[in-house]
C-alpha cells in the first residue's frame, strides 16, 4: 500500500459524486499524500490513461435511471487498468441504484481494473429545489465519515493482502441484465429570459456542451441534454428551470434518509 498512487476519476455534474470520491480517496493515506485529481464531467484534452498495479483509483458516478449515468460510461471507456485495485463508487438521490454498482464493477473489470471495495452513497436529487427537496444537502457530514471509514477499510485491504489476484471476486447488490432503460422524450431546461443576464455560465459549464448562444437568448438542446441540472443549480440568476413531474413525486415517495450501503 505505501507506494500506491492515488487518483479520483470521477463524471460528478452536480458535484455529489466528486465529494464522495475525495471523501474515499483522501482517507485512504493516513500520510498527506495528494490525490490525483481525474475529473470526467468534461471531456478532457487525454485520450485516456492506463493505470498500472501501482496505483489505486476510486471511481465515482451517478446513477440515472437504475444504471450508470450514459456520458460516464462512454468517458470511462477511456480508461484502462492493468491489474490496478479500484473502489468503485456510485451516487444516488435517495431512490434507488439499481444495477448501477454491478454496471460500474463490470465496466471496470472489463477495461482491466480489480474492485476491491464498493458502495452506493446518497447524493442531492438532481431534480431536488428548494421548496420541495430530496436528499437535500447529501452526502452530509454523516455520509462523508462513512466514505473515509470506507477508505480507511480500503487501507487495511490492500496492507493484509500479499497478492490482489489471490483475493476472493467482490460481490455488489445488482441483477444481471441490468435494468433497461425506457428513454422518454427528449427535454431540456428552459431559460427565463426575463432573469437571464447572459454571462455564460452555463454555456461554459454545461459537461455535454449542450447549451449555446442563439438569436440573442440562451438554448438549451434537447437533442444533446442529458437533465443533469447543473446549469439549473449553478445559474447565479435562477434562469434556468427544469420542471419535472419527478420533482414532486421523489420529493413525497423518497422522503425516507438511506444510508450508504458498502462492499468490501
Ligand atoms: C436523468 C437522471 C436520472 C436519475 N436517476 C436516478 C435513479 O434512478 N435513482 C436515484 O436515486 N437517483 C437518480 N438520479 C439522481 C442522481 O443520481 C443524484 O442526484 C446524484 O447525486 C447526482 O450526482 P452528481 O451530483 O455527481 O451529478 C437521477 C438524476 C438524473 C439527472
Amino acid at each position: 500500500m505505501e507506494n500506491k498512487k492515488i487518483t479520483a476519476l470521477y463524471y460528478s455534474p452536480t458535484h455529489t459524486s466528486a465529494k464522495v470520491c475525495y471523501g474515499v480517496a483522501s482517507a485512504i493515506n493516513s500520510r498527506e499524500f495528494a490525490v490525483n485529481d481525474c475529473e470526467i464531467t468534461y471531456e478532457r484534452e487525454d485520450d485516456g490513461l492506463i493505470f498500472g498495479s501501482d496505483d489505486l483509483v476510486v471511481v465515482s458516478v451517478p446513477v440515472y435511471c437504475s444504471r450508470v449515468a450514459p456520458v460516464a460510461v462512454e468517458r470511462l471507456s477511456k480508461y484502462r487498468g492493468n491489474n490496478t485495485p479500484v473502489i468503485a463508487l456510485v451516487v444516488y438521490g435517495n431512490r434507488d441504484y439499481g444495477d448501477a454498482l454491478l454496471e460500474l464493477c463490470d465496466i471496470l473489470k472489463e477495461s482491466g481494473f480489480i474492485p476491491i471495495a464498493a458502495a452506493a452513497f446518497i447524493g442531492e436529487h438532481s431534480y431536488s429545489r428548494a421548496e420541495m427537496p430530496t436528499a437535500e444537502g447529501r452526502p452530509d457530514m454523516a455520509d462523508i465519515e462513512d466514505a473515509s471509514l470506507l477508505g480507511a477499510k480500503c487501507r487495511e485491504k490492500l496492507d493484509s493482502c500479499e497478492n490482489l489476484a489471490d483475493m476472493p471476486e467482490l460481490k455488489v447488490k445488482g441483477n444481471m441484465p441490468y435494468f433497461v432503460v425506457n428513454h422518454s422524450a427528449p427535454t431540456a431546461p428552459a431559460v427565463d429570459d426575463a432573469l437571464c443576464v447572459q454571462c455564460g455560465l452555463c454555456v461554459d459549464n454545461c459537461p455535454v456542451e449542450a447549451i449555446s448562444y442563439r438569436d440573442g437568448s440562451i438554448f438549451c438542446s434537447t437533442d444533446l441534454c442529458t437533465k443533469c441540472c447543473r446549469c439549473v443549480k449553478e445559474c447565479p440568476e435562477n434562469a434556468m428551470l427544469y420542471v419535472t413531474p419527478y420533482t414532486e413525486i421523489l420529493h413525497t415517495k423518497f422522503a425516507l434518509r438511506r444510508e450508504p450501503e458498502i462492499f468490501i
